[in-house]
Formats: structure tokens, sequence, C-alpha cells
């Protein structure tokens, strides 16, 4: 049995929309912080004794869908390591489900570490990067170490995610305001193939690589003030796509807007904060260490917000035992 443990990761620019929805090839590139401490905890045995895949998700035996995602990505597995038998997948988030934080990227970055390993696969980096991107596109951003970037590719093995410096590089906070412990209704999943019906989807894929290559720059130079103004933008523009998607998308609540009026407030003020937003309604407040104590005590003091976390730049999936 071989344990991987990733950390889930928030984009800086957004992954939104497929260029292959089977291959998950992406609209545009896109660049990430992986969140150390907010991680997925993945077992995997293969068994010749089994008759079917076996998932075990936050110690409860799951079946349905969720066992049918993984069963699709350990035939992946199964295919490239000419193997026939079964699983048995034990899994656990050390976040709180229903929190609002996506767990797509750091479950399909450990799975994939794990299943690999332990079917005596030796695949590199890249390789790994490029089969947990066929289980969630945000998946291969979380298996290189620290700042990560998914070059979009136009083929299967062009499509993989590499890191652009250590987590140490920039001592960055991710203080996640939880404004709704609601489970959302339209996934990631679904909303990447409605993403063409918004008629600005197409301008704002166009500006993506530009976009980045600013993101990437402020990342290397440690800029916080070009860093904030690009990623809030591009927050922004990949909310206006799923909002004028149709069927439309609104994951903002009443809290997210309010939220994110008083961080732009705060940085008018001085302080190194800026937001961005998953598919879903809750807060990622970007900030410097030194910000970081000061951004979570402000977020206290509103009625809205419900839980803080904070993580910290952190590493690539790793094998545990
Ligand atoms: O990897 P997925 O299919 O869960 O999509 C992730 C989409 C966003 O979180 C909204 C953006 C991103 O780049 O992580």
């Amino acid at each position: 049995m071989i344990t991987a443990r990733a950390n889930s990761n928030i984009a800086f620019i957004k992954y939104w929309g497929n260029l292959d929805d089977n291959l998950r090839i992406p609209a545009n590139p896109s660049i990430s912080m992986n969140l150390d401490g907010i991680h997925t905890t993945t077992s995997v045995r293969w068994d010749d004794r089994l008759a079917s895949d076996k998932l075990v998700l936050n110690q409860t035996e799951t079946t349905g869908q969720a066992l049918e995602r993984v069963s699709q990505h350990l035939d992946i597995i199964r295919q490239r390591a000419g193997i026939h038998t079964y699983a048995e997948v034990i899994s656990s988030n050390n976040f709180p489900m229903g929190a609002g934080i996506a767990s797509s990227a750091s479950s399909f970055a450990a799975l994939t570490v794990a299943a690999a390993t332990a079917a005596g696969l030796t695949l590199s980096e890249r390789e790994l990067t490029t089969i947990a991107r066929l289980g969630s596109g945000s998946a291969s951003r979380s298996i290189p170490t620290g700042f990560v970037q998914w070059h979009q590719g136009t083929d299967h093995e062009s499509s993989y995610a590499e890191s652009i410096t250590e987590p140490d590089h920039w001592d960055l906070r991710d203080v996640i305001a939880v404004v709704s412990h609601a489970h959302k209704e339209v996934g990631s999943r679904q909303g990447h193939t409605t993403a063409n019906t918004s008629d600005l989807q197409a301008a704002r894929v166009a500006g993506a690589t530009k976009r980045l290559e600013v993101v990437k720059q402020a990342i290397l130079n440690r800029d916080f003030a070009t860093f904030a103004d690009v990623v809030e933008y591009d927050s922004n523009l990949m909310h206006a796509v799923m909002m004028t998607s149709r069927p439309p998308l609104f994951y903002w609540q009443p809290a997210t807007l309010t939220v994110m009026e008083k961080v732009r407030q705060w940085r008018q003020d001085g302080l190194e904060v800026c937001y961005t937003l998953d598919a879903g309604p809750n807060i990622h407040c970007i900030c410097t260490a030194q910000a970081a104590s000061t951004v979570a005590a402000e977020l206290r003091q509103l009625d809205d917000v419900q839980d803080i976390l904070i993580a910290k730049p952190g590493t690539g999936v790793l094998i545990i035992s």
C-alpha cells in the first residue's frame, strides 16, 4: 500500500473552459500556489482478490459518482501499467468538506501518485501532472512544488504543469474567508463545458497568456502591487464569464461582494492584500505574511465571515509511506 499526500492550490490566473473536454486541454494556461496544510492523503492498494474498485472517503465507504470518477482514473493507471487488478483507495481531506475548499485538485494529485507508485510505474513529474490533469485540470498543478504553471499545450503530452519557483521564494498567505458552507450546485467539471456559451470567454482567453506572464514576473520579483492588480482582474474576468454563460453560474453570495469590497479598501489603505475566487462563494485573500494577521483580524470582525483558514505556500505531492 502506498500513501501520498497532496496540497490543494489556489489559481492566480484561472483555468476555465477546455479546448478538449475529454483530454482536458485547457482554453488557456494557468498559474497557482500550493496551499500548505490544506491537503488530501490517499492510500492505494492493488489487490487481485478484489472484484471491483473500493473507495473509502473520509472514513466512509463511498459508491456512486465519486467511486466512478476514481475508477475512471484508475483505468488510466491500469492501462499504463498493463494490469487488470482492482484497487482499494482510502482517502481523506484534512479540511472540512463543504467549506467551499475544492478537493478535486488535491484528491486527484494524491490519487495519481499513490496509484501509479503502487502499480510499480516510475513516471516523471511531468508525466504525473498530465495524468492528474485527466482527473481534474487543477490537480496537475498540485503535483509540482510551490508556485506552479500549467502549460496549455495542444495534446496530452504537452499540456503539463511545472514549478516556477519554490514555496519559500515568496512568503505569501492565503487567508480564506468562508462565507458559506453550502455545497455548490454546479461543479467546475460541468462549468468548464459551458464556458464557451459566454461571449466574454473569447476575450478572457485572448488576454490570459499576457496576464500569466505579468503575474509570473510579479511572483519572481515579489512585486505585490502588480500581482494584486492582475490577480483580482483575472478572477473578476472568470466570474464575468461564469455569470454570462448559459445557463448562468452565479457563485457569489451577497457576503462575497461585501468581503471583496473590504479587501479593495484595505489595499487602498496600504495593506498588501488582494482577493481571488474559485467556483464558489468563499474569498481567498492573498496577502504578504506581514499583512496576514491584520487581514485575519479584520475578517473576523465581519458578521458574514463564518470561518477562516490560513495557508502559506506549500510543497508538491509527497509519498509519505
Ligand atoms: O480542476 P477543476 O476542474 O476543478 O477546475 C478548477 C477551476 C477553478 O478552480 C475555478 C480555477 C482554477 O484554475 O483552479
